[in-house]
């Protein structure tokens, strides 16, 4: 994960946000590169989510709501984390994220240990424990120590807990629930009535135009309406790097169904479709997987939920979850505005149910990045390359004068790129050897590189680099295009 982070601040993908004033914890800022990247993911998906279905329209809806959309929708009552305070240094923590656990020495407890849930916290724990024993001159180390999340913690125990931030026992506080959405109020009087948040997902924004949409367009059911954008959480815990973000974007389509179908069959094809999605962005099925959400665990909303996951760095974490909200949400909108949000097929009219695909922009971003990350060794040099899929890397193609002291090399190449960006997100380098030149492309992605030398000034021909087998390919000037597109276009 370092590797990856230091790559992403080093050429311009990703930058911790304010960083100039000490950084803002949960923010981060894309860079030139990772810019490009995020566009390639969200045009890919809204290409084959939205401008290659039929029956799937898209929709950009405001990014703040007001109190009575939110109260309906349930986010104001349920929309939150237990959360535990460190009274002493003002660290708050997720309560489901801390644990706690006695270590016990002939059955008297000696102390509580508190760590957050990481696997490399619990092997610090553990080893923390196993000190400990040994240090009071007992040889049997507890081979587990049974691990209880805090939330479980009695009043006696709570104060025996050592806070994660200082050590300090008893210095947590009894969980209690924090609502996770921003609240900003609108216009110059700031009473009751101007309270409104942002939005903690894109998908509120659609349930209320329903009937908008169906009302402009000539959908039958089933239909979907997809949406790209910015939603915000004040997570207690952001980490991760750009896994868990107080502001992120996501990628949400609400599939509407008839309540009479069969929602598993069809909530099931959503997940094998998102899969090859997936699959389809050059992410591998050693990286993938599918976890199907426990009743208690799922959200106010949801009554089914399986989540895709990807291995990352830092563990197994959710890439995009697959809920089916049947129709909680049309049928609340409905309640708390007064408006019939009812479908009509002949003379029977009913609400629809929904499934949601909903998948998290940065973390697809991170995935891709994490997947195609690699270091190998060519011509006895070691090289750092990002194997990313030629559909989503943010240059295409780079192409590079052989050497910068010859006019005539640097004008043929510089025609040749000017021509070649009219299409693809382009490159022009000139400085330093040739073999760092195609290196710094190697570790941004970009799939090939055109190099223009003396043979191409007698005869037209230019040599085209592969990024991953570093082999090259010499072919004439005017067979550049085609033989780039068939390499990168989408199909
Ligand atoms: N709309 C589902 C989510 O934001 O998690």
């Amino acid at each position: 994960m370092d590797a990856i982070i230091s790559l992403c601040k080093r050429r311009g993908f990703a930058f911790q946000s304010s960083e100039i004033y000490g950084g803002l914890g949960g923010f981060f800022d894309y860079g030139p590169l990772g810019c490009a990247l995020k566009k390639n993911i969200k045009d890919f998906w809204w290409r084959e989510m939205v401008q290659l279905r039929e029956n799937v329209v898209g929709l950009d809806s405001s990014v703040i709501g007001g109190s009575k959309m939110w109260e309906a929708s349930g986010h104001v009552a349920g929309f939150s984390d237990p959360m535990v305070d460190c009274r002493e240094s003002g660290m708050r923590y997720r309560a489901d994220q801390l644990f706690f656990s006695p270590v016990a020495i002939s059955g008297k407890t000696i102390c509580h240990l508190s760590i957050l849930d990481s696997p490399q916290m619990e092997e610090d724990a553990l080893a923390m424990a196993r000190s400990l024993l040994k240090k009071r001159g007992e040889s049997a180390a507890p081979d587990k120590l049974r691990l209880r999340p805090i939330a479980e913690a009695t009043a006696e125990e709570l104060r025996q807990i050592p806070s994660p931030a200082t050590g300090t026992i008893g210095a947590l506080t009894a969980p209690r629930a924090f609502n996770l959405m921003f609240r900003t109020s609108i216009g110059a009087v700031s009473d009751a009535s101007a309270t409104a948040y942002l939005r903690p997902e894109t998908a509120q924004g659609i349930f209320v135009n329903f009937q908008n949409v169906l009302a402009s367009s000539r959908l039958k059911l089933p239909f979907g309406i997809g949406q790209i954008g910015k939603a915000f959480r004040n997570e207690i815990t952001p980490r991760n790097f750009l896994f868990r973000m107080r502001e992120f974007e996501q990628m949400e389509l609400e599939y509407f169904i008839d309540p009479d179908a069969d929602w598993c069959r069809i909530h099931g094809e959503w997940v094998e479709s998102r899969l090859a999605w997936y699959r389809s962005i050059g992410i591998g099925d050693k990286f993938l997987g599918k976890e199907v959400h426990a009743q208690e665990k799922l959200a106010h909303y949801a009554r089914a939920c399986t989540d895709i996951t990807f291995r990352y760095p830092f563990g197994v974490c959710e890439l995009e979850g697959i809920a089916a909200r049947g129709d909680f949400d049309l049928r609340c909108h409905s309640a708390a505005s007064g408006k019939a949000l009812d479908y009509f097929d002949g003379d029977k009219h009913f609400m629809p149910h929904v499934i949601e695909p909903s998948a998290g922009v940065d973390r697809v971003f991170l995935a891709v990045l994490c997947a195609a990350y690699g270091e190998d060794e060519i011509g006895g040099e070691r090289r750092t390359l990002l194997r990313l899929d030629p559909k989503i890397a943010p240059v295409k193609v780079a192409v590079l004068p052989l050497l910068k002291n010859r006019n005539d090399l640097l004008q043929l190449s510089r025609e040749i790129f000017l021509k070649l960006r009219r299409r693809w997100n382009a490159v022009w380098d000139s400085s330093g050897a040739i073999g760092r030149r195609y290196r710094r492309m190697d570790e941004i992605g970009t799939p090939l590189a055109v190099t223009v030398d003396f043979e191409s000034l007698e005869n037209g021909s230019v040599t085209m680099r592969f990024r991953d087998s570093a082999e090259q390919v010499r072919l004439s000037i005017g067979e550049l295009e085609s033989a780039i597109g068939n390499l990168v276009d989408w199909k």
